[in-house]
């Protein structure tokens, strides 16, 4: 009998290592070194949202072009970024985030622009690994990316379908939201 419940744990256990697999599929690695980045560093809270379960799983950030996340994507951009890239990412100690020139063409993609953020670049620009959450650097990401102004064949991270209804930031016209709207990625 013991030696039954032995082998039962043993094929229970190896029967969760196919989930645990899935549940990254992805794999991200640092933006100067090509070393695998450490998740581990993360802060525990907001490291299994729906939108970083996703992202883990498909490269893309659901939280891109989706309204109702956009004051407090931009709130979490003035505090963390805007400092040494610009108010709307126009470039200050930093390089321009607004435009279709990237020092690592990568940060086209979402999957180079968290590594970017998550593992930091060169100089000033420090890792966020353990300073915001995952699922934070993903809201920070969609506030870069609604902050654009290139041509729009250059956005790379945007479906053909996002492409045909992009209208550029217009910083003039802008007005923070004053309203909670709460945060809700569409079902797919
Ligand atoms: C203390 C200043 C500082 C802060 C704060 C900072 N950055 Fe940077 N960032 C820099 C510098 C300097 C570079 C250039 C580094 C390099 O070329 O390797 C840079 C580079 C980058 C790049 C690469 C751009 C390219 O052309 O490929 C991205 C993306 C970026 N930062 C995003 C962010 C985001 C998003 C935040 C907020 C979470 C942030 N940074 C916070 C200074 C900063």
């Amino acid at each position: 009998m013991r030696k039954f419940v032995k082998f039962a744990v043993v094929v229970v256990a190896f029967a969760f290592i196919p989930m645990l697999a899935v549940a990254q599929q992805i794999t991200l690695v640092h933006t100067i070194t090509g070393m695998p980045l450490d998740l581990s560093l993360s802060p525990k809270e907001g490291r299994d949202t729906p939108a970083v379960k996703e992202f883990l799983k498909t490269g893309h950030d659901p939280y891109v072009g989706v309204e109702s996340c956009l004051h407090e994507a931009e709130e979490l951009f003035l505090t963390a970024c805007s400092g040494c890239h610009g108010h709307v990412a126009e470039g200050k100690l930093g390089p321009g985030l607004n435009d279709n020139y990237w020092t690592y063409p990568k940060n086209m993609t979402d999957k180079g622009l968290f590594e970017t953020i998550y593992g930091g670049a060169k100089s000033m620009m420090g890792p966020q690994a353990s300073a915001r959450t995952m699922d934070e650097i993903l809201l920070i990401i969609a506030w870069v990316r609604h902050l654009y102004k290139g041509p729009v064949d250059d956005a790379e991270w945007l479906s053909e379908d996002q492409k045909a209804h992009f209208v550029a930031f217009d910083p003039d016209n802008h007005q923070p939201e004053t309203e909670e709207v709460e945060c809700e990625i569409p079902a797919q």
